[in-house]
């Protein structure tokens, strides 16, 4: 159990190279399973979500050859077997295994999923597009049970962009018999990753990135190598850290048009934003006016990323508004940035936040993933130590947060809980 110690005030400088996109990776960790032949996969982040992901495929039998630059998977020997109940719950992406289990073994059981707790995050979706691809799954005690006599293509209109339905459906058609239309599909940055790495290893997909995907079923998935493209998220994650201590970040390795919905918002409070073939870099300015934001659906401002937007709202000049469309309760930073001194409230799922001067560091809990995310941000710019609790949500997306924070000249540490609360008493 560890603890984050921030000395706020600092102005961040200098440049960072973005690692792999988790989320792509959680998605494409569930895509090898069709794949009869080893796939490598590089620049994974070696963050806790991953590791998870992995311990569950070698649970349904395959193989995995960690070395320092890649991870190769095996998994010709697949097998349905007993999932870890907490591992699936402690992550979203388990659930994507099921249509790909389907595919290759014609049944599959599984837990019902869990993930940070931003929502009821159900998994309706999911099961209405598997259906329509031929499966018969039911429900008990908590477990889905699937069998499926052979998939078949179909056309499915999702009610919604889901990130996760068009994964997960995308991954499970491409050896469906026939070809299948994804309609209203997501246009996230990570689908488009998703669908590369399956064409790699023989898919046909087509459309990723719009909001129709055609998938043309194969009999048969073979094996390949594929490198993760950077987390746009992370990335954005580190121009806010530079923009709330007023330095100058610079990103690399990113794909610059990702990080167009938050660089349009930081000019928009006066900051300088410059974008290159492969890096985006934020001065930030002792001025930040305020602003309003509304999540979207890829290409809209990332739900993401509004938690860490707040804590830069927080001592922005005037009123902003951050309305959350995507997930009901993805508010738990809210309490905890008020308790650094920020004025937040929260008007149905709109955060209305009256900027401040400063930020007080204080001991503060982190909820969920981004929510530590911008607790670490406020901490940053904060007067004072801020201590983060909870580290543990951080590490599941973010990979040593800290080191690539110091490196930007942040004063900030980890140490062990029992450590600070010895020094505390
Ligand atoms: N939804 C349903 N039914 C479904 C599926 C989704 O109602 O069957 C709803 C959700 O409850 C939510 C909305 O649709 O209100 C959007 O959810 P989506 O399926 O797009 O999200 P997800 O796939 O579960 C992924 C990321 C999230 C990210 C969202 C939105 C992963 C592992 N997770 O979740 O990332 O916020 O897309 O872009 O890819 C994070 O990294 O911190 C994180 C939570």
């Amino acid at each position: 159990m560890t603890l984050l110690k921030i000395q706020g005030g600092t102005q961040l400088c200098g440049s960072v190279e973005v690692k792999g996109s988790k989320n792509a990776s959680l998605a494409i960790l569930s895509g090898v399973l069709l794949a009869t032949e080893p796939v490598t996969v590089r620049n994974l982040p070696n963050v806790s979500d991953i590791r998870t992901k992995l311990r569950l495929l070698e649970q349904l039998g395959c193989r995995i050859f960690e070395s320092s630059e890649s991870i190769t998977i095996d998994a010709s020997n697949l097998r349905r077997a007993a999932l870890d109940d907490e591992m699936v719950r402690s992550i979203r992406t388990s659930f994507y295994l099921l249509g790909p289990m389907l595919a290759r073994l014609g049944s599959a059981k599984i837990p019902q999923p869990g993930g940070c707790k931003i929502g009821a995050r159900p998994v309706d979706f999911h099961l209405k597009g598997l259906a329509a691809l031929g499966a018969q799954i039911g429900l008990t005690g908590g477990y889905f049970d699937a069998t499926t006599t052979g998939l078949t293509g179909a056309e499915i209109y999702l009610d919604f962009p889901s990130a996760g339905a068009t994964q997960h459906l995308m991954t499970s058609a491409c050896m469906a018999q026939g070809f299948t239309v994804l309609k209203n599909a997501a246009m996230e940055p990570e689908v488009v990753a998703l669908a590369d790495f399956l064409n790699r290893i023989g898919a046909r997909v087509e459309g990723a990135g719009t909001s129709t995907i055609t998938i043309h079923g194969v009999e048969k998935l073979q094996g390949g190598d594929y490198s993760i493209p950077a987390d746009r998220l992370q990335a954005g994650t580190y121009l806010l850290a530079g923009a709330v201590t007023k330095g100058e970040v610079t990103v690399e390795g990113v794909l610059p048009e990702h990080q167009v919905p938050i660089a349009s918002k930081l000019l928009e409070m006066g900051a300088d934003v410059d974008l290159g073939p492969d890096w985006v870099r934020v001065r930030g300015t002792k001025y930040p006016q305020a602003v309003s934001i509304k999540t979207m659906p890829y290409p809209g401002f990332p739900t993401d990323i509004q938690q860490p937007m707040a804590a830069v709202l927080a001592t922005a000049h005037g009123v902003s508004t951050v309305e959350e469309t995507i997930y009901e309760s993805r508010i738990g930073h809210i309490s905890e940035l008020n308790r650094m001194g920020a004025k937040i409230r929260l008007e149905g799922r709109t955060s209305v936040i009256t900027g401040v001067d400063h930020l007080q560091g204080c001991v503060v809990e982190a909820t969920d993933l981004r929510a530590g995310a911008a607790l670490v941000i406020a901490g940053l710019a904060a007067q004072g130590e801020t201590i983060v609790r909870n580290v543990h949500h951080i590490d599941r997306g973010y990979e040593n947060l800290e080191d690539a924070l110091r490196l930007l000249g942040a004063n900030i540490e980890r140490i062990g809980v029992q450590e600070w609360e010895a020094a505390n008493r």
